[in-house]
C-alpha cells in the first residue's frame, strides 16, 4: 500500500481545522471531555441547550408552549409507533388534537404501563366523535390481542342529556359518521365493535359481558359521564384504568361533578394531566 506524508496543509484542512478546533472545544465543554459521549447525544444536548434558550425567550407566553419529547422516545426510541399515532389522534381535527401532545403522550406511556402489567380485558371509549382518541386505543388493543368497544350515538349530544347543570348547552357533535371514524381507525378497525345509539340504553350484550382494562370516558356531559362511571368500573379488574376527559377544562362543568360525586362514593383519586382540556386519571385500586 502506497502511503503518502506530506507536511504541508492544504485550504479544506485548514477550514475543517478552523471549524473542528471550536466544535471540539465545545464538545469538551458539555461532556466534560468524556469520551463516552455520541454524536447523537451531543446532538441532543444541543437542540435542547437551543430549545432551552427559547423557553427562556418568554415563547412559553400565551396558550401555546414549546416541550421536549420524553427521553425514552427522544434518546431511547422505545416509542416508534408515536409519530404514526400522533397522524391518527390529529386526523380530521388539528385544531384541537395537533397541540395536545400532552394528552397523546399521557395516554400512550399510561396504556403501555397497564398493559405491561398484564391487567386483562378489552378497551373501551365512551363519547368517540370522530375517533381520534378511540384510534389510539385501538392501535394498542390490535397489538396486544384485546377488542376495542366504541360507544357513541355517532349523531352528536342527546337532548335527553342538555339538563341539570348542561341545561345551558346545545347539541353539538353531529358532525361525525361511522365511515369517518372507521377511516380515522384505519386497520384496526379489524378489532373495534361499535356500540350506536344513546348510553347506556344502546348497550349490547357483548359490551356487557366483556371486562374492561382501559376506559376513555369523553362525553362532555354529566349524563352519559355518570352512567359510564358506573358501568365500565364494575366490569374492570383491579389496576384498570380511566381516562377522563375535561375533568378540569372548565368549559365542561358535567363530567367533573360526576367524576367527583363517583369518587366520593368509590374513594378512588385523580391524578390530573397538564393537557389542553385538563384529563384526569385514575387506576382502579381495588
Ligand atoms: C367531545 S366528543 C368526543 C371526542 C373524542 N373522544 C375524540 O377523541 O375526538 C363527545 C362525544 O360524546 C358523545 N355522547 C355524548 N353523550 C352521549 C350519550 N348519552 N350516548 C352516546 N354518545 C354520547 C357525542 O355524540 C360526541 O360524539
Amino acid at each position: 500500500m502506497l502511503h503518502v506524508t506530506s507536511t504541508e496543509t492544504t485550504q479544506a484542512d485548514k477550514i475543517t481545522l478552523s471549524v473542528e478546533a471550536p466544535l471540539d472545544r465545545l464538545r469538551n465543554r458539555i461532556t466534560g471531555g468524556r469520551p463516552w459521549i455520541r454524536t447523537h447525544e451531543l446532538a441532543r444536548i444541543a437542540v435542547q441547550m437551543l430549545s432551552g434558550t427559547l423557553f427562556r425567550l418568554r415563547l412559553k407566553r400565551g396558550p401555546v408552549f414549546l416541550a421536549y419529547h420524553p427521553d425514552s422516545h427522544a434518546v431511547f426510541r422505545q416509542h416508534p409507533e408515536f409519530s404514526g399515532l400522533f397522524q391518527s389522534f390529529t386526523a380530521a381535527n388539528a385544531l384541537n388534537n395537533g397541540g395536545d401532545m400532552m394528552r397523546l403522550w399521557s395516554f400512550t406511556l399510561n396504556l403501555k404501563q397497564v398493559l405491561s402489567e398484564n391487567v386483562p380485558g378489552d378497551f373501551a371509549e365512551l363519547g368517540v366523535w370522530r375517533g381520534n382518541t378511540a384510534s389510539v386505543l385501538a392501535h394498542y388493543a390490535a397489538t396486544n390481542g384485546r377488542k376495542m368497544f366504541l360507544f357513541d350515538t355517532f349523531t352528536g349530544f342527546d337532548a335527553a342529556d342538555l339538563k341539570g347543570i348542561d341545561a345551558s348547552k346545545t347539541k353539538r357533535f353531529a358532525n361525525t359518521s361511522l365511515e369517518m371514524v372507521k377511516e380515522t381507525l384505519g386497520q384496526n378497525v379489524n378489532v373495534c365493535e361499535f356500540v350506536q345509539g344513546y348510553f347506556p340504553e344502546a348497550v349490547t350484550q357483548q359490551a356487557r359481558e366483556a371486562s374492561y382494562a382501559v376506559v376513555s370516558l369523553d362525553c362532555d356531559l354529566y349524563e352519559p359521564t355518570k352512567a359510564g362511571l358506573a358501568f365500565f368500573y364494575e366490569r374492570m379488574p383491579t389496576g384498570g384504568l380511566f381516562l377522563l376527559h375535561d375533568y378540569s377544562s372548565m368549559f365542561w362543568n358535567g363530567p367533573r361533578a360526576a367524576i367527583d360525586e363517583f369518587c366520593a362514593q368509590s374513594g378512588e383519586r385523580l391524578i390530573l394531566m397538564p393537557d389542553k382540556s385538563g384529563s384526569a386519571f385514575f387506576r382502579k385500586s381495588k
